[in-house]
């Protein structure tokens, strides 16, 4: 894979704006059924100890089937609207990030459209686990060029459902859930600050479901063969993710002249304790700015952030005028992180 090389990327046209692009309000919402590690301990062969070690996980929470990704979409998407005060029919876009939607098409940002109520385009797009702050970025182009006035963001994932229960290296990372913002427009060189987005695709086959798109449909025998679940190879994604989040984020924060001891909350992607403190020490961000809330819900992909920052919130680790630091990095491969002014 090729390292990073790209100081001054794309990322730094903030300060040419006309007007910025802020989050104006965070919400979630996550199944309420929870999966301790002792029940993962009665389906494969594994521990509390061991899950507990090398993840810091200690339960998820795992969808009933009659529920799927709009459902949550749409729960955090209205809770996000009554915090900002927008009506659904105030939306100018709708952009979800997932790996799990609905259905290959349409869009679950349409179906979200349609629930909500709402008068707008809208779009979903895939970026593995860093899909929320791809999405993110993406409203703020439109905001911040004068298109769009107000955007909602979602970040749902029902990992479970593409998940091999019998896998014990991949099935006690992940859980369910979503999270939503609401942006909104702001003066120039307010709310986001700057980003970060990368990807290097010769990564891809370290983290990727096989069967289900063009390449290989899915058969009776894909299906044999476990081919609709997730595969991957934890150890090679797990070097990759130590290195890329402290880097996407020093990155960002030096687009915008800032550096870790700027930062008020840290609120990175969700899917390991060990890669949460790896980017904390490359940033000499301390503990107590770091928001951290994997124990409770493992790895939920596109959800992982936005649930981190509405917590956070609720917690005060978030607060008016904090400058807080998002990163995640996930399938593809991809990365990416973002400075914003709270
Ligand atoms: O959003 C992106 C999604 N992906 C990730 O975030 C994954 C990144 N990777 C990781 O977080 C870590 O690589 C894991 C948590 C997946 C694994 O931790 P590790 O320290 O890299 O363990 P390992 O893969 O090197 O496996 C160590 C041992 C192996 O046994 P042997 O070969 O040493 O005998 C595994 O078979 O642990 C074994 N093992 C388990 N043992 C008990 C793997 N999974 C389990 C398990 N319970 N669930």
């Amino acid at each position: 894979m090729s390292e990073v090389t790209q100081p001054n990327g794309p990322g730094v046209t903030q300060v040419q704006c006309v007007r910025g692009a802020r989050v104006a309000s965070v919400a979630s919402a996550v199944p309420a059924q929870i999966v301790t590690n002792q029940d993962l301990e009665k389906r494969v062969d594994t521990t509390d100890q061991w899950i507990r070690e090398r993840t810091g996980i200690e339960e998820r929470r795992i969808a009933p089937p009659e529920f799927s990704a709009i459902d949550f979409a749409h729960e955090a998407a209205e809770k996000a609207l009554a915090r900002a005060q927008v009506s659904a029919d105030q939306l100018d876009l709708i952009v979800v990030a997932t790996l799990t939607p609905d259905h290959p098409f349409p869009a679950t940002a349409c179906l979200l459209q349609n629930k909500l109520g709402a008068k707008c385009g809208a779009f979903d797009l895939e970026a593995g686990c860093t899909g929320f702050i791809y999405a993110l970025t993406t409203a703020a182009q439109f905001i911040q060029s004068g298109g769009c006035d107000t955007v909602l963001v979602v970040g749902v994932d029902l990992l479970s459902r593409i998940t091999d229960w019998k896998d014990r290296t991949t099935c006690v990372l992940f859980g369910d859930g979503a999270g939503a913002a609401v942006m909104t427009a702001c003066e120039p060189g307010d709310g986001l600050l700057a980003w970060d987005l990368g990807s290097d695709g010769a990564g891809g086959p370290l983290l990727m479901v096989p069967a289900g798109g063009s390449k290989l449909p899915i058969t009776a025998e894909a299906v044999a063969e476990g081919k609709h679940y997730i595969a991957m190879n934890g150890r090679e994604v797990f070097k990759f993710a130590v290195r890329i989040q402290g880097e996407s984020a020093e990155r960002a924060l030096s687009r915008c002249g800032l550096t870790g001891a700027d930062v008020d909350c840290f609120v990175p992607h969700q899917a390991n304790l060990r890669i949460i403190d790896a980017a904390m020490k490359r940033l000499s961000i301390p503990r107590e700015k770091v928001y951290v809330n994997v124990q409770r819900y493992g790895n939920t992909s596109g959800a992982s952030i936005p649930i981190a920052l509405d917590e956070a919130q609720d917690e005060g680790f978030v607060f008016p005028g904090a400058t807080v630091v998002c990163c995640g990095f996930g399938a593809g491969l991809t990365w990416g992180s973002c400075v914003l002014r709270w």
